[in-house]
């Protein structure tokens, strides 16, 4: 925590993620039905995504788990203010602790980490987990990073050092997600002009700060990360990372 606190990305953000109003609003789509439909959002974030979905959906209810304290309290006065919290329980929780609950629509997107275990192990380890929380014809909505093309050692090491086996490629991706028993109803990826805006919102909380607080005794630490994640987002990210948004039907 540095003082006086950076602001929340919600402030700037709608998602925590690279999608766009519109690229939500056709998701939702790929979603229906969903009336009647019981939709839960593990790693929700404040919820946006989730009560986009319930307000498309007016017979539709919602669950949201995450551990950020300060996302749900966000998530809930937007429920609050949208007439929504009728509808919706937003948690605060750690996915680990919580035992599941009857869903007809699951949302997993930037979160397969929720589900714990090693970075390389995420998204098969989501992919288990979530196919064991839906009945046949259930949907999914699973948002993950792929790998636009092989990264480099220089890339990988830009971006955090992230092992390469991390991601896979989009075409390794829709494979895993088969092979844990769904057949896939759509498929989109996040365009260079979602991760940008999406990208930007961060580097301008930092950025914005430092103008404000030029002599912060944390100054040099939030240069420091703004510096450090911009050369992982122009010498690794921008090139090589993709988001796969797949919506999936349990079989
Ligand atoms: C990249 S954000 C994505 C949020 C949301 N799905 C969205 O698209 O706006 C990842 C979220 O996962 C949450 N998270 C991480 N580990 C978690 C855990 N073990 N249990 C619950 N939430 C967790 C974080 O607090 C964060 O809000």
């Amino acid at each position: 925590m540095v003082t006086p606190p950076l602001p929340p990305l919600y402030r700037a953000a709608d998602v925590n993620g690279p999608l766009s109003d519109e690229h939500a609003a056709r998701l939702i789509t790929t979603l229906g039905p969903l009336d009647g439909c019981r939709v839960v959002d593990v790693g929700c974030g404040w919820a946006e995504f989730l009560l986009r979905v319930l307000a498309s959906a007016p017979t539709a209810t919602g669950l949201g788990i995450d551990r950020g304290e300060e996302a749900i309290g966000h998530g809930r006065a937007n429920a609050r203010a949208r007439g929504l919290d009728e509808r919706v329980e937003l948690v605060v929780g750690d996915v680990a602790d919580w035992s599941g609950t009857r869903a007809d629509v699951l949302v997993n997107v930037g979160s397969t980490h929720v589900w714990g275990g090693d970075p390389v192990t995420h998204t098969a380890t989501a992919l288990g987990a979530l196919a064991g929380l839906l009945q046949p014809g259930g949907r999914l909505l699973f948002g993950e990073c792929f790998w636009l093309r092989e990264p480099t050692d220089a890339e990988l090491a830009a971006m955090y050092d992230n092992p390469r086996e991390q991601y896979r490629s989009m075409r390794g991706l829709v494979d895993l997600a088969l092979s844990h028993g769904f057949r896939l109803r759509a498929l989109s990826q996040a365009s260079p002009a979602e991760w940008d805006d999406f990208e930007n919102r961060h580097a301008q909380g930092w950025e914005d700060w430092l103008l404000e607080n030029p002599d912060s005794p944390d100054a040099d630490e939030v240069r420091a990360t703004a510096d450090r994640h911009r050369a992982a987002r122009v010498d690794g990210m921008r090139e090589i990372l993709g988001m796969a948004y797949l919506t999936l039907i349990r079989v």
